[in-house]
């Protein structure tokens, strides 16, 4: 079969695999290759067990691979019979060096421009896909101009906003496609064929354009108000917790403003996920590179808050179990750092787990998807860890429970038996606030929400 278009998708990682089984789903008239450095990624999203767990991908996924959707290690041939070329590695915070812990490390990105550059036989359209530093796109126009064979790259930027556990939803739906670009004939014309692919499903006043700078810098913006949303939540958590007022009713009181929204207003032990941090601190990084001091501490006072929400957790266990954890038994709810995924990337839940291990607890980790990466997480921890994929077996003979994730699996639970089965005073740390307190309350538990007055027997 020939194909209207040959589109290609370097870096096979949560953005590049989700967007691009949804266009291949979406345009079967267009091939789609999808390829990776990591040939075990590869393996697995060409087997029936996927390396990311997202609702109804798999579906997708299997009615599209091996007819317009393809998954495979040759970089090489993907690049020279693409068309258009996006661009999904990953670029984490550089560990390293100048910029060391804010900076994003471009060692995979600069690679792959390169890499273009030496397998490319024609013309081209470069999709940045990833979340890059503003300008980046600018860097990459100048490596791509290195050629000597007349071949023209044009640069897009086309970030991604889709949220994990929620991503098919988030692509099938968007609440916006942004794409950026050079006003000269070629960025425009470019323009118009990214306009074209996501026309096939995404209305069109829907698809917004804007010039390349303020596209990167949109996507770094959006996630750190998100995140500054959790921040400010969160702050009057511990707020609440001193004057008894209820956060999910000044929440739901102030989410009835229409111009506040009620979107992203729950209480948690903090943020997490790939992104937030990591998109905030390469803000932070610029700002004080256009020596905006100000505008820097604004934006990391919202990560300082996370820090802080998530120690305000472990404080808080420590404190109402007198004292002391040291040999006692803790149940952690959820390790993923959302509900829905099996992503345990920046998750409170690391945190919170090796605080507890500081403290001598022995600690079993219960997940319905993450308990692979869990481990992974905590390989080589100094302590006691066990995981079972069974809430109440993991919570059998614990001194506590502390909700970590929102799975919607933990609200229908028998906390009767659970409670029966544990050690007396059992006591419950909702740190999402997702189950019903009272009802715990009176089934015997010591229940501290999170923003709320703590519920106790003593
Ligand atoms: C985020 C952005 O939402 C998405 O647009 C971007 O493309 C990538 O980063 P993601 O990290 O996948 O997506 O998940 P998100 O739903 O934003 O949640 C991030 C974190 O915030 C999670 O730890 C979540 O539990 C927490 N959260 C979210 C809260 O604590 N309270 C809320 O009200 C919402
Ligand atoms: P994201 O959540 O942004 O999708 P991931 O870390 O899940 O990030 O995915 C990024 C993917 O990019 C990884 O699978 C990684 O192996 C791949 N990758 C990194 N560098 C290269 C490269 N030079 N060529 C091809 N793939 C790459």
């Amino acid at each position: 079969m020939t194909f209207k278009k040959n589109i290609l998708c370097i870096g096979g990682g949560y953005v590049g695999g989700s967007t691009m089984a949804m266009i291949a789903h979406k345009c079967p008239h267009y091939k789609v290759t999808v390829v990776d450095i990591n040939p075990t990624r590869i393996a697995e999203w060409n087997s029936n067990n996927l390396p990311i767990y997202e609702p109804g991908l798999d579906k997708i996924v299997i009615s599209t691979r091996g007819k317009n959707l393809f998954f495979t290690t040759d970089i090489e041939r993907g690049i020279k019979e693409a068309e258009i070329i996006f661009v999904s590695v990953n670029t984490p915070v550089k560990t390293f060096g100048a910029g060391a812990g804010m900076a994003a490390d471009l060692q995979y990105w600069e690679k792959t421009a390169r890499q273009i550059l030496e397998c490319s036989e024609s013309s081209k359209i470069i999709v940045e896909k990833s979340t890059f530093p503003v300008r980046t796109a600018f860097a990459m126009e100048r490596i791509l101009s290195l050629n000597e064979n007349n071949i023209h790259f044009d640069v897009l930027s086309n970030p991604e906003f889709l949220a994990e556990g929620t991503a098919i939803k988030d692509l099938e739906y968007p609440d916006r496609v942004l794409i950026g670009s050079r006003e000269t004939p070629s960025g425009v014309k470019a323009r118009n064929e990214l306009i074209e692919i996501y026309a096939n499903w995404v209305p069109k006043d829907r698809i917004i354009t804007s010039n390349i700078w303020s596209s990167e810098l949109s996507k770094l913006v959006a996630n750190a108000f998100l995140a500054q949303r959790i921040s400010s939540i969160n702050s009057f958590t511990a707020f609440c917790e001193k004057s008894e007022a209820d956060i999910n009713e000044v929440a739901r009181a102030i989410g009835m403003d229409s111009r506040l929204g009620d979107k992203f207003l729950n209480p948690s032990i903090g943020w997490g996920g790939s992104c937030f941090k990591k998109d905030i601190f390469n803000l932070v990084y610029l700002c004080r590179h256009y020596g905006l001091d100000e505008v820097a501490n604004y934006w990391e006072a919202v990560v300082n808050i996370n820090e802080y929400q998530k120690e305000r957790f472990v404080r808080t266990m420590l404190s109402a179990m007198f004292n002391t954890l040291a040999g006692k038994k803790i149940c952690l709810f959820g390790f993923a750092f959302k509900a829905n995924t099996g992503d345990t990337r920046e998750s409170p839940a690391i945190f919170i787990a090796t605080k507890l291990i500081d403290e001598r607890a022995e600690l079993v980790i219960t997940d319905p998807k993450a308990l692979n990466n869990a481990r992974i997480d905590l390989n080589g921890i100094n302590g006691t860890v066990s995981y079972s994929e069974d809430p109440y077996e993991a919570a059998d003979g614990c001194d506590a429970i502390a909700v970590v994730t929102e799975w919607e699996v933990y609200k229908d639970l028998d906390f009767k038996k659970i409670f029966q089965s544990m050690v007396k005073p059992a006591f419950i740390f909702d740190g999402r606030n997702i189950l019903n307190h009272k009802q715990l309350f009176d089934i015997g538990f010591n229940v501290f929400p999170i923003g709320k007055p703590a519920l106790t027997h003593f």
